[in-house]
């Protein structure tokens, strides 16, 4: 077993033994999978916890196939996350499901074993608590990443405000300035929860935690190759198999040579920075429209307006919105991570 600490991490020949510790947020998901598998084997991150939200599939399945993938990574590192489950539906809308997507156990139907451990006795609004005071204690201020609908999010900065204050950072992954999936208008995660994602979003402005909107312009470029998904079962560590089963899935699916890594990208983001192109811009996110509702605003119009005269006044959060991305810097950072090449 490798112990990240030890290891390191090399970063252009500095190596550092400070990983950035993050949280995951999840509704695991084939990309969230990937997501937790990048956030917990790669050495530059410290997994700290994970919470789970009910979203691409209802929340008892979410939490296994999160515990699934939690443990498969366990077996060849140091993985000291918690797993916490949270709500099971939006805070108003119906759940909508993404099966369709994910498959019918919304993890690509590998037939893995059941998990063997269970998630946390506490509910997940609790485990985000407890980590952001922990590790602004500890100096490091948490990464917080929800890569699903926010209703675990949202209820953390309504509960604990003062808690939420102390997060270092929230990268999401939401929404769109120009590219849209579940509706004409909507991005699955906040079509899911719209009045979640306004209320994280207002809770960062308001409480002074930077956002970063890692959204659909930027989500779909990184891909991995169904010969390469292959190429990983091959290899046949229990990593392998997981993560090569997931692309191959993915693959057959959409009957496509290449599948998206999709949320993993948002986690690589935190890796290599540089990989993303982000432009600091007013979000809204519409909460009525008869066809826009789950929409995120994105006001593209530049320097030259003047907001003062926007009728509907100044956009409540300014956000780091990604709109360019190298997609095959950060296909292949979770290739190799998933391979166990920086060791
Ligand atoms: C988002 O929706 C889910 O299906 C994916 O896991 C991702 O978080 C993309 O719209
Ligand atoms: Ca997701």
């Amino acid at each position: 077993m490798r112990n990240r600490a030890a290891v390191g991490v090399r970063d252009n020949d500095r190596v550092s033994v400070d990983p950035l510790p993050v949280a995951l947020d999840v509704d695991t998901g084939i990309d969230d999978a990937c997501a937790l598998l990048l956030a917990a084997l790669h050495p530059a991150l410290d997994l700290r916890a994970v919470t789970c939200v009910g979203g691409n599939a209802p929340l008892a399945d979410v939490v296994r196939n999160t515990l699934t993938v939690v443990e498969t990574a366990a077996s060849v590192t140091d993985v000291y996350a918690a797993v916490a489950a949270g709500a099971d539906r939006p805070l108003l809308e119906t759940p909508v499901d993404a099966r369709h997507v994910h498959g019918d156990d919304g993890m690509g139907d590998l037939g893995l074993p059941g998990p063997v451990g269970e998630p946390a006795a506490y509910h997940a609004v609790e485990l985000l608590r407890k980590t952001t005071v922990t590790c602004a204690a500890e100096g490091r201020p948490l990464t917080l990443v929800p890569l699903a609908p926010m209703t675990n999010v949202a209820l953390f900065a309504r509960t604990h405000p003062e808690a939420f204050a102390r997060l270092g950072r929230v990268v999401f992954m939401g929404g769109g300035a120009q590219v849209s999936n579940a509706t004409a208008a909507a991005e699955f995660n906040v079509f899911h929860d719209p009045e979640a994602a306004a209320i994280v979003l207002d809770a960062c402005a308001t409480l002074g935690v930077p956002v970063t909107m890692y959204g659909l312009d930027v989500f779909y470029a990184p891909t991995v190759t169904r010969t390469a998904g292959r190429a990983l079962v091959a290899s046949g560590t229990a990593v392998g198999r997981l993560a090569g089963g997931l692309i191959e899935f993915a693959c057959r699916r959409f009957g496509a040579e290449e599948a998206t890594i999709g949320d993993a990208g948002a986690v690589a983001s935190l890796v290599v920075p540089d990989a993303v192109r982000t432009e600091r811009l007013p979000v809204r996110i519409e909460l009525s429209g008869t066809w826009t509702r789950g929409r995120t605003i994105v006001d593209t119009r530049g320097d030259g307006v003047d907001l003062t005269h926007d009728p509907h006044g100044l956009a409540p959060a300014l956000i780091d919105v990604c709109l360019g991305i190298d997609g095959a810097a950060v296909a292949a950072l979770w290739l190799s991570t998933i391979a166990g090449e920086w060791s």
